[in-house]
């Protein structure tokens, strides 16, 4: 049965676990890389800008020795008068798996109702379920474990921070959010905490929102004193300097965000074996 990564709540703990466990091994072995995904191709389709989620499938799929093809908006008949269904399905008949961020997350849906390769999830409006596993990770590395850790948040409430909320359920952490839209103080929720994590205020499509409201959740190093003592501090990039964050913090020693961005690569190299393996596709 062909197995897609769109939502983390689709999928049991343990499955997740498994895949994390799998990419830890996968980082281990990046100077020697399994060569699992040879002759298989992934194609990644985008109507947003991106950096990491672009870089990091591209390289995950060459170093274990598949192929990539990368689609824009633009470039496909999709933006034009093609439909999400023909899409799918011709697309299937192609590759092997397809990476796509869609704006829209029903239309991710759609194309995986009709796809019969594996659709992952590269961020919609409502989530981002490879750089919540990517940070999961990250945390692991650092702390030893997430089960018990209290997760503070600061700022909007957005894609990122929703699939951190459907996280924390599945892997036993207390997530702690402080956005203008609760009433959970910034000091408060960062009292203790053992991961300070922020984003920006202005997602992708939402220029010319207005930001004064945000500053009271900026993380700074006030706000970071008040966490342990080996808090870390986590983003998901790009940072907006210096909004959400100030400079000091991000560029402090309690900033792991570039062990977090490269993580990105390991731990999707384990969601696409784990998508293909589960669909028939031997790796
Ligand atoms: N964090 C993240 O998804 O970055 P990109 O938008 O650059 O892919
Ligand atoms: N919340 C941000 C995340 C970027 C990786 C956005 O949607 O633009």
């Amino acid at each position: 049965m062909t197995k897609h990564f769109i939502n983390l709540k689709d999928f049991d703990p343990q499955t997740l676990k498994n895949i994390l466990a799998q990419a830890h091994i996968l980082k281990a072995e990046k100077f020697h890389p399994p060569q699992i995904f040879r002759g298989l191709t992934l194609a990644m389709m985008f109507d947003k800008l991106s950096t990491r989620t672009r870089m990091s499938f591209d390289v995950a799929m060459k170093q274990l020795g598949g192929h990539t093809i990368v689609m824009s908006k633009g470039d496909m008949q999709l933006g034009g008068a093609e439909s999400i269904e023909s899409t799918a399905q011709v697309m299937s008949r192609y590759v092997d798996a397809i990476m796509t961020r869609m704006s829209d997350h029903d239309k991710m849906e759609e194309l995986a109702e009709h796809a019969t390769i594996p659709i992952i999830n590269g961020m919609t409006d409502k989530s981002h379920p490879c750089q919540i596993m990517a940070d999961i990770m990250t945390i692991e590395e650092k702390l030893g474990g997430i089960e018990g850790k209290k997760i503070a948040w600061f700022g909007d409430d957005n894609n990122v921070s929703k699939t951190y909320e459907d996280a924390a359920p599945l892997f036993g952490f207390d997530f702690v959010m402080a956005t203008p839209f609760n009433n959970i103080t910034a000091e408060d929720a960062a009292r203790d905490a053992d991961v300070l994590v922020t984003d920006t205020w202005v997602s992708l499509g939402q220029d010319g929102k207005e930001i004064e409201k945000f500053w009271p959740y900026q993380v700074n190093d006030d706000l970071m004193a008040k966490a342990k003592d080996t808090a870390i501090f986590m983003h998901c990039l790009p940072i907006h300097e210096w909004e959400e964050v100030t400079e000091t913090v991000a560029k402090s020693p309690q900033s792991v965000i570039y062990d977090e961005a490269e993580n990105r690569l390991h731990a999707q190299k384990a969601i696409l074996a784990y998508c293909l393996e589960e669909s028939g596709v031997s790796v």
